[in-house]
């Protein structure tokens, strides 16, 4: 099957510029399952709740959703993106699959970064996309520090981890190969590149894209200055082989009943 990431430069607020963007550059491709950055339509730097109120959306309903759908049956592709999303009068930084086959797939952003928490809800739980090629894991961005987020989604079945991103710390990339060596599964990083400045916040988005295979091999990469298209191809089978050695197998080593945290009483 074929992998690939569009990384881009969103413009602040412009949602039907960034979605036209994102579609005419994906109108080049078919048959493959490709991920998008965080927030991809909007932008990320909001500065208040009324500014995210008037750019969220609802899933399905909304503009963004309804335009990828459509080109996802056109170019028989698998979309993973990131956007906001207004649900029963909450927001949630969600990532969304559309698939080729006209399915909608939500999941919720679990582990807030910074300001985020100001206006967004945390989501309750991680989620799992099936398609006909592979099984999707999807985390957003900031979820990555967290290895229980990734081991979830593996133990669950998931191939392919779709990290939709606007990363800002230096450390995600490094921390993703180490995500798909720990779970044997496959990464896509979509990240964006890009800076935004509103008001006094000022925001740079550092690029470098990547998809990565369960050995932590860089399949393909992004600089972290112009907007790229990169697309891969794999044999998602290896991410079900979870051995490391003739003798290890990173699933079933694993000794939950040790990993309950030794907890210390506090004053
Ligand atoms: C992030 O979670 N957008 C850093």
């Amino acid at each position: 099957m074929r992998i690939g990431f569009l990384q881009l430069r969103p413009r602040f607020g412009a949602v039907k510029e960034n979605v036209r963007k994102a579609i005419a550059l994906l109108d080049q491709l078919s048959d493959a399952t490709v991920v998008l950055p965080e927030l991809f339509n909007t932008g990320y730097l909001f500065r208040n709740e009324e500014e995210l109120s008037s750019l969220a959306e609802t899933i399905p309903g909304g503009y963004t959703v309804s335009e990828m759908q459509k080109l996802a049956k056109k170019r028989q592709l698998n979309i993973v993106f990131g956007m906001a999303q207004r649900y029963k009068g909450a927001y949630y930084n969600s990532a969304v699959c559309v698939t080729s086959k006209g399915k909608i797939e939500v999941y919720q952003k679990v582990h807030l970064f910074d300001r985020e928490k100001l206006f967004f809800t945390r989501g309750k739980s991680f989620k799992i996309v099936s398609t006909e090629q592979a099984k999707l894991g999807l985390l957003v961005c900031f979820d990555w520090i967290f290895p229980e987020a990734a081991r979830t989604l593996a133990l669950g079945g998931a191939q392919i981890l779709c990290h939709p991103s606007n990363l800002v710390l230096p450390y995600a990339k490094d921390a993703m190969k180490t995500r798909c060596i720990e779970n044997r599964v496959f990464g896509v990083t979509a990240n964006r590149i890009g800076s935004e400045r509103r008001g006094t916040m000022f925001l740079s988005f550092t690029g470098g894209s990547q998809i990565v295979n369960p050995a932590g091999d860089v399949l393909a990469s992004a600089s972290d200055r112009s907007e790229s298209l990169r697309v891969v191809e794999i044999d998602v089978g290896e991410a079900l082989d979870k051995n490391i050695t003739t003798n290890n197998n990173l699933f079933e080593d694993r000794t939950p009943s040790l990993y309950k945290a030794l907890v210390r009483k506090r004053r």
